[in-house]
């Protein structure tokens, strides 16, 4: 099958990200100074550039987990199933925990993981993702931290791909079709 062409014009620089991963930090090491070891859990495989932005700018003792979801059905349904793929190797029971996500759409995906461990009784747990598109949103999830409010584009880079695609641009792009 032959891609339709496209372009991809800067939305989000690196610097901003960057310059946004310092303040979040503050902000998770003010929720989470006096923990032991907070697990920084990281939703496969969208986040994978952002947790590890976010882990080296985060003063805290952390360790470092994945979980893989993905979402089945129609993506208009409020009732999408998501399913796991790759669980957590670690327990996570009286533990403090930050879900790390690259971007929130219909707000299934989130939902779903943040219940999920929720059940596992972690002593604290909270979630984070890079970019929201509020107005995309099926079921009624906010994280705890954002780091920004977009439009309903078509956005890639920074570990978000388009047909696997372009997660290793440095900045979030917005994908134009030419
Ligand atoms: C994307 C993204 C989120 C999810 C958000 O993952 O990384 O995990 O969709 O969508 P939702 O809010 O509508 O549930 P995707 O399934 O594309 O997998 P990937 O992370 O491997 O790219």
């Amino acid at each position: 099958m032959t891609e339709r062409p496209y372009v991809i014009d800067e939305m989000i620089t690196a610097k901003a990200i960057a310059a946004r991963i310092e303040t979040l930090c503050r902000e998770i090491v003010a929720e989470f100074g006096d923990t032991d070891k907070l697990v920084v859990v990281g939703l496969l495989r969208g986040s994978f550039v952002f947790i590890a932005d976010l882990v080296r700018e985060l003063d805290l003792p952390i360790e470092v987990d994945f979980l893989e979801a993905s979402s089945y059905g129609d993506a208009t349904e409020s009732s999408r199933e998501v399913r796991i793929l790759k669980d957590l190797r670690g327990a996570i029971e009286g533990r403090d925990v930050l879900v790390v996500e690259d971007i929130v759409d219909t707000g299934h995906t989130l939902n779903h993981v943040t219940h999920l461990l929720a059940s596992r009784n972690p002593a604290r747990l909270k979630s984070i993702a890079l970019l929201d598109k509020p107005s995309r949103r099926e079921v009624d999830y906010r994280a705890d931290w954002i780091g920004f409010d977009i439009p309903d584009e078509f956005v890639v880079g920074y570990g978000i791909d388009f047909a696997q695609r372009n997660r290793n641009l440095p900045y979030i792009g917005k994908v134009r079709f030419t």
